[in-house]
């Protein structure tokens, strides 16, 4: 390990030289005029992924944009770890606030700034120079791995469960570890064991059958948007619950043992609302903020638009008005059934005045995962070798849908080893991967290749 550790230290400068190649793609999975650039990044992935020692590499087509795999698999009587991770990313929008160019990778203040920095092409990173490290040094890895790149997780991963099945037998491991999630704090490294799922829904309200004007018109008819607004606010009552029904039926309370386990966690309301630039917190009331992020449902409107947006003033009475709704849902809520009580519930709350479209666009299931596992006992024990303290258990607030997938169709469970940051901007702008923890994500991830298959052996004595 020392040589493989060494290595890690002495390249560090080619290691940011080669991610910022990759950060400086604009694999935008949402933009159909990127798509060009998502073949781009499979192609740079393909490559790197050849040069670093990695076998039977190959892209490999969806009916959406292409997953790209490699394995080595000369590990006799070793476990088989998958490897999953995105190589998509988020629209850089809005382009003005960012400091310096969201594909220019740019080093400032120990972090490095670029859309895919942290979510999640710096975390695909770690891996592959963990893997580099093993394979140039001792022609071998301590584990086999299989390693699959996405590029579709930010748009619902809405082909993946399709190659995931066509794919079965490739696919084949004893564990997955997905990089793509955070860890508690600066220098609080820690094991994810859940994630919130998301029903995705797109609203369109319709009034007259064309633009009115304001003057002429307004006192007859209900303006669509203020329609819409009505609706959107009644969404929540003012204890902060969700009012569509049926919402909280398949919620699964907290056990009081995680309750208190989330209590003990270094937590403070007054600082979170400050380095946000709040007065105070909004939320359901009767829970904790970190039981609010992790284990309750939420609705947030994501967007909303119509009417008149451009420059100056114009009296005008809109057609149309559209909103983005998504919901965050948990364990034992599906994704499915919510976006139907969704749609169900707004056209029961609809004004005559108006008619009301509802669109689900996509969706992912809530996942927790086992923490008992050699898997996850693995990763705390590399965590603490690669940062130097013990990492705590925590959840997350965000969604991997693929992870539940992985479950049903593979049978196998997640760990979820992330390096990320809770304010490393990700999907905002100024995007950002901390450099230690992305030197720290190397070793810790080198550690754990390394003494998974003691973890591994050992679980399968007992
Ligand atoms: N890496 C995130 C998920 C995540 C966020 C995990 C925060 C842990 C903490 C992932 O890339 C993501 O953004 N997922 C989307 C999924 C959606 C498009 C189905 C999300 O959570 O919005
Ligand atoms: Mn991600
Ligand atoms: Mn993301």
């Amino acid at each position: 390990m020392k040589n493989i550790l060494s290595f890690i230290e002495s390249n560090h400068s080619r290691y940011l030289s080669e991610l910022k190649e990759l950060l400086a793609i604009p694999s935008v999975s949402s933009q159909s005029a990127r798509k060009p650039e998502m073949r781009r990044t499979a192609e740079w992935l393909k490559k790197h992924m050849l040069n670093i020692g990695l076998e039977n590499v190959r892209i490999m087509e969806t009916a959406g944009h292409p997953v790209v795999y490699a394995d080595w698999l000369g590990a006799v009587s070793k476990p088989t770890i998958l490897i999953y991770g995105h190589y998509d990313v988020q629209p850089e929008d809005p382009i003005d606030l960012w400091k310096t160019p969201p594909f220019a990778a740019t080093e400032r203040d120990g972090n490095l700034y670029a859309r895919g920095a942290a979510d999640d092409k710096g975390q695909i990173f770690i891996h592959l120079k963990a893997i580099e490290a093993f394979l140039k040094n001792t022609g071998a890895l301590p584990v086999n791995i299989k390693i699959i790149l996405e590029g579709e997780e930010e748009v619902g991963s809405e082909h993946l469960g399709k190659f995931v099945t066509e794919n079965k037998k490739l696919l084949k491991a004893d564990m997955i570890v997905i990089s793509d999630s955070g860890m508690f704090a600066k220098g609080v490294p820690s094991v994810t064991y859940a994630l919130r799922g998301l029903a995705y829904m797109e609203v369109e309200v319709t009034g007259a059958n064309t633009d009115l004007h304001s003057g002429s018109f307004g006192g007859s008819v209900h303006n669509p948007i203020q329609a819409l607004a009505e609706m959107i606010a009644s969404l929540h009552d003012k204890n902060g619950r969700i009012t569509v029904k049926g919402m909280y039926d398949d919620v699964r309370s907290l056990t009081n043992a995680e309750r208190a386990a989330f209590k003990k966690l270094p937590w403070n309301d007054r600082k979170y609302a400050k380095s946000l630039g709040l007065k105070q917190l909004y939320g359901e009331k009767g829970y904790t903020t970190l039981e609010r992020l992790w284990a309750r449902p939420t609705l947030e409107c994501n967007g909303i638009w119509g009417g008149y947006t451009g420059e100056g003033a114009k009296t005008v009475l809109p057609a149309k008005a559209h909103a983005k709704i998504s919901m965050r849902i948990v364990p034992d809520q599906s994704a499915a059934k919510i976006a139907k009580l969704f749609e169900k519930h707004l056209q029961a709350i609809a004004p005559k005045t108006v008619a009301v479209k509802v669109r689900y666009l996509h969706g992912g299931e809530p996942a927790i995962t086992p923490v008992d596992s050699p898997g996850v006992k693995a990763a705390v024990a590399a965590l603490e070798k690669g940062f130097g303290k013990k990492p705590l258990y925590q959840r997350e607030g965000g969604s991997i849908p693929i992870v539940v997938d992985f479950k049903k169709l593979l049978g196998i469970d997640s760990v979820l080893l992330g390096f990320g940051l809770p304010d490393e901007n990700a999907h905002a702008p100024n995007e950002f991967l901390n450099l230690d923890n992305f030197f720290g994500g190397i070793k810790t991830v080198a550690h754990y290749y390394n003494e998974l298959p003691q973890f591994w052996q050992s679980g399968k004595k007992k």
